[in-house]
């Protein structure tokens, strides 16, 4: 008689959900974008890292191979209208090919009312994430259309897009207007096969909260008592609901704004 435990389930694993896929992360060196490029390898994607750092995209990319996933790193400044369009080029180069991308990279203001506001600081806002979200989309599209054919993007907005937001107003309306050009983008681009969405953040421990913490001492407590979970979320569960967008299993999903806030917006 064979004594081997068994699970009663089949040994043969499940495919991963992006099994298959070329995906492209901004923001890949650290917070929600790292986490995304991880578990985007683990579920079968080979990936392309950018951000401006490459210290950290070398760490994290080393990771996902040591960890036996596929990953290349390319250093990108989403100011950079020619370096965003060079890096979705630089991932069809070398993979062959782009199905998903996931425009998450952008910069918090320092917070504070609209009216002291340094007009280049809302410039930069606008510049890296508004505009660095519409010129990667531009070349994500090409992208697609010239390879896979068909194929999804996630734009990571926030839930701070949602209301008012007095802390951090041009934030809060450069992530609304990425909301609106997600809308638009799906609109567009749905007849061809391929779907747009966003996903809105609540409090996410990562190093930009603990950069307004660092101007508001006691922002990250206020916002996990205010959150019905009662905490910040793990940048992992947040790149859980970017890959499932970007994945199959989310085939008739396009258009939305889907919040992962533990509830704060409820
Ligand atoms: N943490 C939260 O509570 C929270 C809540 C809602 C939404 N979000 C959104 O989540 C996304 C990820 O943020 P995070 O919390 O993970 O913050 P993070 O740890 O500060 O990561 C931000 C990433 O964006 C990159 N980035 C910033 N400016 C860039 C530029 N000009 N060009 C290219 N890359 C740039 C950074 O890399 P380099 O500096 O090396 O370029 C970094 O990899 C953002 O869209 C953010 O607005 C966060």
């Amino acid at each position: 008689m064979d004594n081997t435990p068994t699970t009663g389930t089949s040994t043969t694993a499940a495919p991963g959900l992006l099994a298959g896929k070329v995906a492209f992360v901004t923001g890949a060196g650290r917070g929600i974008g790292a986490a995304a490029a991880r578990l985007f390898a683990r579920e079968g994607a080979r990936v392309l890292l950018a951000a401006r750092t490459e210290a950290q995209l070398k760490a994290v990319t080393e990771e996902i191979r040591a960890a036996g996933g596929t990953a290349e790193y390319t250093v990108c400044d989403l100011a950079d209208p020619v370096g965003v369009r060079a890096a979705v080029d630089r991932t069809v180069d070398l993979y062959g090919r782009l199905d998903v991308a996931f425009n998450n990279g952008a910069t918090i203001q320092r917070p504070g009312p609209m009216d002291r506001m340094p007009e280049a600081d809302f410039d930069h806002v606008y510049t890296v994430n508004l505009k660095g979200v519409w010129l990667a989309m531009k070349a994500q599209v090409a992208a697609v259309r010239a390879t896979a054919g068909t194929g999804a993007i996630v734009n990571n907005s926030s839930v701070g897009s949602l209301m008012g937001n007095p802390e951090l107003p041009a934030y809060g309306a450069m992530k609304r207007a990425v909301n609106s050009l997600t809308e638009s983008a799906a609109v567009t681009y749905g007849p061809e096969g391929i779907r747009v969405n966003a996903i809105a953040p609540g409090g996410t421990a990562t190093e930009m909260i603990r950069t307004w913490e660092a101007d508001s001492p006691g922002v990250s407590e206020r916002i996990a008592a205010q959150t019905p979970l009662r905490r910040a979320a793990d940048p992992g569960e947040i790149a859980q609901a970017a890959a499932w967008l970007l994945s199959d299993r989310a085939s008739y999903v396009t258009g939305t704004v889907l919040r992962v806030d533990g509830g704060l917006r409820a």
